[in-house]
Formats: C-alpha cells, structure tokens, sequence
C-alpha cells in the first residue's frame, strides 16, 4: 500500500446509490414464479460472469456482471447474493458500481474475492475506464486491474488503484484486453492472482502475478498462452490444484470448430496439466471443452470450507442472446458443480446439497421400451431425472434412444444417442424460439457405449445434462412455456432402461 493510503471510494457515490434504490424498487415488479426455483439470476436487468465467488464469514458470497436498468449488457456493475447451500440465495445491494473516475468510469468487469487475514474480504476486478480512439473514432478501452475491501455487504474502492497496470504487462500485451484477475492464497501465506491478457499476436495469454498484501502486485510471468488452436483472446481464467492435477480454465473467444469438440464463437477450455516448478508454466496435457452444451460460459470456482471445488458459469453464452426476455431480468448461473479429475477428465456433479431438494420420488427399473413410452409420475420442469439406457439383446444394439422433455403437443426438447457413432446430440430447434440462433449442439461419447446413463436437472427454463457420471455435461436455456412439462422416451430398436425421477423443491 502506499505510504498514508487509505481505503477511499464508492460508499454513498452517486452512481452506487442510484444502482441500489434502483434495484430495490424494481424488484418487487418480479414475482417469485419467473424466477428459476434455485438457478441464481440478477435482482433486475442483465446478469453475465460469476465474480468473486467465495466463502466469507460463514456463507457464500456470489458476485454477477450487472446492469440493472435494462436486460442488456451495458455499463457494468457488481451484483451481489448470499447462500448458505448454494442453492437458495438472498440479494444483498449492489457492491459495485462504475464511479471511479480513472479507474472503471465504463465498468467494473469481471474479477474474484478473497478473506484477508483480518477478516474483511477483497475484491479484485477489472476496471474499464476510456482510453483514448481508434483509428475508427471508437473510444477504446483501457483496462486494468483494483481492488476494493469490505464487510461482506459495503466495499470501499482502494485509493491507491489501479493495483495492476499497463506498466505490469510483459512487452507487446493489449492495455485495451486485461482483465477477470482470479485471485488466491496460497499455503505460504503469498497472494497470486492470474489475468487474462491479449498478446501483440491478437492471441490470449494469462498472466501471473504474486503478492504479499494484495495490494503490491509483482509480475511473475507467462502461465500459459494460445498458440491459436483455441480461439483468439482467453477470457476468465482460473488455476487450482484438483486430485494431483493443476487444472485451468479459461472461456476462449472467437474458436473455430473442431468435430464435435468445440464450436465456433465462445466456448470454454479445460487444461489439465501441470505448473513447472521452476519456469512457472503451465504445461497442458489434456485440452478439452468444459462443457458441450449450448449455453455455458465464464466458469469461476470456489473452494468450499469441505475441501470440495465447485464451479459455476454464466448459463448463456454471448453467442445465443439474441431471445429476447420475456421478464424484467436476463441471465442465470449454472447449477454449482462439484470437480474431480478422474483418468484425465474434469468430472462434474450438481452439488450434494441439491439431494436435499428431492421430493416425490419415482422409480422404474429393466422397463422395456421399443417405440414411444410414457412413464406415470415423470413429467416436469423442476425436476431431477435419472435414466440409464442399455441394449436389450447385447447383441443387436438399438439404432437411437431419445429423451423428449419440455414437451407438449407443439414443443420440444429433446436428448438423442446413436450408440452406433456415440453421438448425444442435444436440441431445442422446436422449443418456440423464433430466433435464428445456435439451437443444437452434439457430443462424442468416449467409446461409443451401448449403455448411457444420464442426469437432467431442469429448472423452469433450463436443462443441465450430466453424461456418465459427469464426465461431459451439455447445458442449455428453454424458451418453451413452463406448461410445457411432459417426458417422453423413445427408441429405435430395443433398450432396457432405469428411470429415477424427482421433482425439485
Ligand atoms: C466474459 C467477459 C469478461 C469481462 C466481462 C464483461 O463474459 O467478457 O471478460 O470481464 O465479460 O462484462
């Protein structure tokens, strides 16, 4: 910190003021009942990347990308939600708002949190302030990263902000592509934070940083950078240590496709590998999507006070917004997800605290079905099912198994497997959109099984799809009226199957 600094900043700032009047008056236009019953979405207006997800003074504290006067992106705030289970959460004010006049004027963008030794928690985040024009008369951003600190509900801005900036960027890094810092304590007592940044090659690269206080910040090097095989710039970074592996994740921009792999436009990347104790470098093994789905970005990790690393995201994706909202608010998270690394693969499972929601439990087991199927008692659209499928005769595997969901006698969704290629291809072409967006997506099942199992937990507007235990997940948005409840199974060729089915309180 610098000598004689002191914490300065947006209490009772205008701007921040405004922002939370604002919200609080708006809210009460939201009925509970367009909410999703335990996907967090914003208290009004437009939601994108989790930020500063962490556990603080006995609960956890999630923090959104926020714009609260309109359900679009524009001038970004931090929004701000408590939970004990990380499935119900309570709204507390707006944290941030973009007042500082150097540092954020056009937004406070993404970044994380952490508790410091004396109990206040920190948030370290990205402030867009105008940095001059482009050739084009644009006004080009100026990005670079602050802090503030606070009690779990007010922050105060750090006066000596920028704590990371253009003079901390290794030669030839984008002043205007510096942002989502992921900051962490290690076992040493040190402070790291990584940054996503944009190389003089247009490609991302993300840095890492080290510090005593979280306010000094020393540059350490180049933890890893695309050679241009995923995308352009890399956006959210995040390091942990997971089962003996060093994983990071990043959400790339611009990809181009590769088989059912990756997609073009935004996607989302896991690298297993490890960091070189020597360089500092992160040296990928395995170079896998986190998530094969439709609407999936910006993933952020917290590490609970169990040991668990769960991960959440932004339930969207830059790429398929163009739906129009039909509420007063835009955007929710994923469910949080529980990580492992099993035999190379990040593997992904709702939290357990989700188990406690079940209710009216339905069970079938070895149901034959060849040809359409209803089972009494499984419908809905807050609602966990469990299904495992497998060939009737070993020996003469079925064609396709289909699972239509969101379904009425005009909409559906549907999940559909072709054991003979080992494609799962998930689809909402006929769930009511009449937009001309990405509406389909398919996967490689490793191995091409005859048997699958597969968990789909829907919340009102949403599908998250868990393949194999959670060693591929596909997640993706409804657009189809909540009516819209009925499950239908169908085959093509004989399959066994056992279904499991509860609702979600
Ligand atoms: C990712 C992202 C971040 C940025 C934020 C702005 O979705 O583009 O890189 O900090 O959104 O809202």
């Amino acid at each position: 910190m610098r000598e004689g600094a002191t914490m300065v900043g947006n209490i009772g700032s205008a701007a921040l003021a405004e922002a939370r009047a604002y919200e609080r008056h708006m809210e009460s236009f939201i009925a509970d009942d367009d909410r999703p019953a335990f996907h967090l979405t914003p208290r009004v207006g437009w939601m994108n990347d989790p930020n500063g997800f962490s556990y603080h003074d006995g609960r956890y504290h999630l923090f959104y990308q926020y714009n609260p006067y309109k359900a679009k992106w524009a001038a970004m705030h931090w929004g701000h939600a408590v939970s004990d289970d990380l499935l119900t959460w309570e709204y507390l004010p707006v944290a941030l708002a973009p007042d500082a006049p150097y540092d954020d004027l056009s937004g406070c963008f993404s970044g994380s949190a952490l508790t410091l030794p004396d109990g206040r928690h920190l948030l370290m985040y990205t402030g867009v302030a105008a940095g001059g024009r482009k050739p084009d008369g644009d006004v080009r951003d100026h990005q670079c990263q602050c802090v503030a600190i606070g009690n779990g509900v007010e922050y105060v801005k750090y006066e000596g902000n920028p704590v990371i900036s253009d003079g901390d960027l290794p030669e030839g890094a984008s002043t205007e592509h510096f942002r989502d810092p992921k900051v962490w304590q290690d076992a040493d007592g040190s402070y790291h934070c990584v940054v996503a940044s944009m190389a003089r090659d247009g490609n991302g690269q993300i840095l890492h940083y080290r510090s005593g206080d979280c306010l000094n910040w020393e540059y350490v090097g180049v933890l890893a950078a695309n050679d241009g095989s995923y995308g352009t710039m890399w956006e959210c970074p995040d390091l942990f240590g997971l089962d003996g592996e060093d994983v990071l994740l990043v959400s790339p921009m611009f990809m181009l496709p590769e088989g059912h792999d990756f997609y073009s436009g935004n996607g989302t990347l896991c690298i297993i590998g490890s960091v070189d104790p020597q360089t500092g470098a992160f040296e990928g093994r395995t170079y896998r999507t986190i998530d094969h789905g439709i609407d999936f970005y910006a993933t952020q990790t917290v590490l609970t006070p169990d040991g668990r690393r769960v991960m959440i995201a932004w339930m969207q994706n830059w790429d398929s917004i163009s739906e129009s909202t039909v509420h007063r608010w835009f955007g929710q998270m994923t469910v949080p997800r529980e990580l492992h690394v099993r035999d190379g693969r990040l593997v992904q499972w709702p939290i357990r605290e989700l188990d406690e929601r079940r209710r009216n439990h339905v069970e079938y087991h070895d149901v034959a079905i060849e040809g359409t199927t209803e089972l009494d008692g499984v419908r809905g659209r807050v609602a966990d099912l469990l299904v495992n499928v497998r060939a009737a005769d070993p020996d003469n595997p079925y064609q396709e198994f289909v699972i239509w969901f969101a379904q009425d006698e005009r909409f559906h969704c549907s999940l559909r497997y072709r054991p003979v290629n080992g494609t799962l291809k998930i689809n909402r072409i006929h769930a009511g959109s009449r937009r001309a967006y990405v509406h389909h997506r398919k996967c490689d099942v490793p191995g091409a099984p005859t048997e699958l199992s597969l968990r789909l937990v829907l919340d009102k507007r949403s599908v998250e799809v868990f393949i194999n235990g959670g060693e591929q997940t596909m997640t993706m948005t409804i657009p189809t009226d909540l009516s819209a409840d009925a499950i239908t199974f169908f085959s093509k060729g004989g399959v066994v199957m056992d279904v499991e089915k509860y609702d979600l309180a």
